[in-house]
């Protein structure tokens, strides 16, 4: 199957315009994107670089509209270098299926890049040295919806210590650039307190409605 950038290769092409690729082939922003999955992979800034198995980029479509934020890789993540592999994972891919997605339609990431060790919280200085990888990736995918999964995306994105049921509530914006940001309970949360689906459904629905999706 054709890439999207095959085809946008394509496309221009077609209406005449001149495309410059670089000599192995690839475009601009897939040699941006590229790097950045290479900066990630060899980042050494905090010491969760020295525990973890492997970095968990993100995986998914970075031409995305919908982008997914979780809170960082846990121990299967952290095993096969994707993220929501795990029992929540299978979770979320049914909450996508749930408004007609599926995870090559989107793009799933978390704040943290690498496992805390027995799946501890993030430290703040964690999410700070992790910080400008998630910009420079909501920069580049551009998407017209962000679904923050739990507290720690959530805060990391809105820069507040609001609790999750308060956030969920708000017509939430990321700070400095127009994008609705949704918030809801993380997937491993409602696997804890499954009377959270409700409301979670609510959540997705509002994403739907934001993304333009006919409901049928
Ligand atoms: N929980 C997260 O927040 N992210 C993952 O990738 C897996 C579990």
């Amino acid at each position: 199957m054709p890439s999207i950038s095959d085809l946008r290769r394509q496309m221009l092409e077609d209406l005449g315009i001149d495309v410059w690729l670089f000599r192995d082939n690839t475009t601009r922003d897939e040699n941006y994107w590229r790097s950045l999955q290479n900066k990630v992979q060899t980042c050494q800034s905090c010491a969760l670089s020295k525990s973890r198995t492997q970095t968990v980029f993100g995986s998914g479509n970075a031409q995305a509209e919908l982008l997914l934020i979780g809170e960082a890789p846990g121990a299967e993540e952290d095993r096969q270098g994707q993220p929501f592999v795990g029992k929540a994972g299978k979770l979320l891919n049914a909450m996508l299926f749930s408004i007609g997605l599926t995870r090559d339609q989107v793009y799933i990431c978390n704040v943290l890049k690498c496992r805390p060790p027995n799946n501890r919280n993030p430290l703040p200085a964690e999410v700070e040295s992790c910080a400008s990888f998630l910009s420079a990736q909501i920069e580049f995918i551009k998407p017209k919806v962000i679904l923050a999964l739990g507290r720690f995306a959530a805060h990391s994105l809105l820069q507040t210590e609001a609790p999750v049921y308060k956030m969920r509530e708000n017509n939430n914006v990321l700070p400095g650039a127009e994008i609705p940001v949704v918030v809801t309970y993380h997937p491993a949360s409602l696997l804890r307190n499954p009377e959270q689906k409700a409301q979670s459904w609510q959540d997705l629905c509002k994403v739907s409605q934001l993304l333009g999706i006919k409901k049928g």
